[in-house]
């Protein structure tokens, strides 16, 4: 295991749900990568895990009252304010988040997160009914608003019988967003913006008053009613795009395909299957400052959709004839009026990325074209992760590094703001 955490310091806070047990093993991954881990548990959470579990794996003791003495004299709530790297809340609950929003300072935790000035990150967990709730979205804005970082929730089968977002990230995919965070903060300096808590600054708005608009995601082409041409996207980068669009203060649009993804906060989202309904989406959603077009639109759909099933007869198969959709991208680059001020177009290629890209960019007319590798070997659609090339309309290359889908539409955010504002 590499120590990519190497001698980071992390103040997990563990707060009082179900998933508290994976906190447990948050620390052993977290120290696996190099970390050392200094636990914080409030009330509830020690309904679910005891003090000396976390204590016993993190091999620190674990804090849980504001309000003893003995605590206090010996490493009082703002030295472990300070004394980290970075602050995780895993889990934060709805009442954690909903306090965190709030300011309050009720609890040993709450205290601390008000104190500090660290990058945090939380990985809420609840039940998918208290993460869809008004609430707790106006909540999640707000703290994404002051520069706090959020993996998760994943989408899954949860305790009561209940399926959809809300289920814990795994400990993995955690630690890897600690790693995501502390590299941004790291290189504040070029996205300063969007990493300021670790320099304690407040956050600035610099997309406020612009509209950006964001496809994402794959389209269904329907054959018939039960069968449709589809493909790999997940909709993850475009969904990335669009939330940080929204922590820098832009009004968003987002119009996706369909998805398994939660709405990200703060963004009108339209709900399309077909590449013409995007289009129409698209046009009736302009005009628009800056126009990302992420989706994965499917170049062709059958011919004719039949209104019944088509029918398994053992002797001919059914002929599939395809017509060309429409070029969303092409179609609003090539607009002389209300064209976007900066269009952008994907391209996942999976040979000749580089050469592919740049005859896509110059054929659909966009200023900025962002190319990933979708072989085997250069990373499938779908991931995590994603490794960009940016290429700009003289031509010229710039290849990013490996980073998290999310890292990858906060840097690419930044981007867009230098383009359009100068
Ligand atoms: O031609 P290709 O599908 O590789 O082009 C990728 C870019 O064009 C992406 O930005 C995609 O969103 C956009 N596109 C589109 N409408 C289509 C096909 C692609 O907007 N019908």
């Amino acid at each position: 295991m590499s120590q990519s955490l190497g001698g980071r310091r992390i103040l997990l806070v563990i707060g009082g749900g179900i998933a508290a047990y994976k906190a447990l093993d948050l620390i052993r991954r977290l120290r696996e990568r190099g970390a050392q881990v200094r636990p914080l548990l409030t009330a509830g959470a020690q309904e679910f895990v005891t003090p000396l579990a976390a204590a016993a794996l993190a091999g620190e003791r674990a804090h849980t009252d504001l309000f003893d003495r003995a605590e206090e004299a010996d490493i009082g709530h703002i030295k472990l304010a300070r004394d980290a790297d970075a602050v995780v809340v895993a889990p934060a609950t709805a009442n954690l988040m909903a306090r965190m929003a709030q300011g309050d300072a009720s609890d040993l935790a709450s205290t601390v997160l008000l104190a500090t000035t660290l990058p945090i990150l939380i990985a809420p967990a609840m039940n998918v009914r208290m993460w869809q709730h008004p609430a707790t979205q106006r909540n999640l804005t707000t703290l994404q608003a002051d520069g706090v970082h959020v993996v998760g929730p994943n989408e899954g089968a949860m305790a009561e019988a209940e399926f959809g977002p809300g289920r814990l990230a795994e400990p993995v995919e955690i630690a890897d967003a600690v790693e995501a965070m502390l590299g941004a903060a790291q290189q504040a300096g070029g996205f300063g913006f969007l990493a300021d808590r670790a320099s304690g600054k407040l956050r600035e708005r610099p997309l406020a008053g612009k509209h950006v608009l964001v496809t994402s995601g794959p389209t269904h082409e329907p054959i018939d009613p039960v069968r449709y041409i589809a493909n790999r996207s997940s909709g993850r980068q475009g969904h990335a795009i669009a939330a940080a669009a929204a922590v820098a203060g832009a009004t968003v649009t987002l119009i996706s395909g369909p998805v398994a993804l939660p709405d990200p906060a703060g963004v009108t989202v339209v709900r399309v299957e077909t590449a013409r309904e995007m289009l129409a989406a698209v046009e009736a959603a302009l005009p628009a400052d800056i126009a990302v077009f992420a989706a994965a639109v499917g170049d062709w759909r059958p011919e004719a959709t039949l209104g019944t099933k088509i029918k398994k007869d053992g002797t001919a198969v059914p002929p599939l004839g395809l017509v060309e959709n429409p070029d969303i991208l092409a179609t609003i680059a090539g607009r002389g009026e209300r064209r976007p001020t900066l269009v952008v177009g994907f391209a996942a290629e999976t040979d000749s990325v580089l050469d592919n890209a740049r005859a896509k960019l110059v054929r659909k007319g966009c200023d900025l074209l962002v190319a990933n590798d979708v072989s085997a070997e250069g990373g499938v659609m779908g991931g995590l992760s994603n490794t960009i090339h940016l290429i700009t309309r003289d031509g010229a290359v710039e290849t990013w590094p490996t980073l998290d889908k999310d890292e990858v539409g906060r840097r690419l955010v930044a981007r867009f703001r230098d383009l359009i504002c100068g």
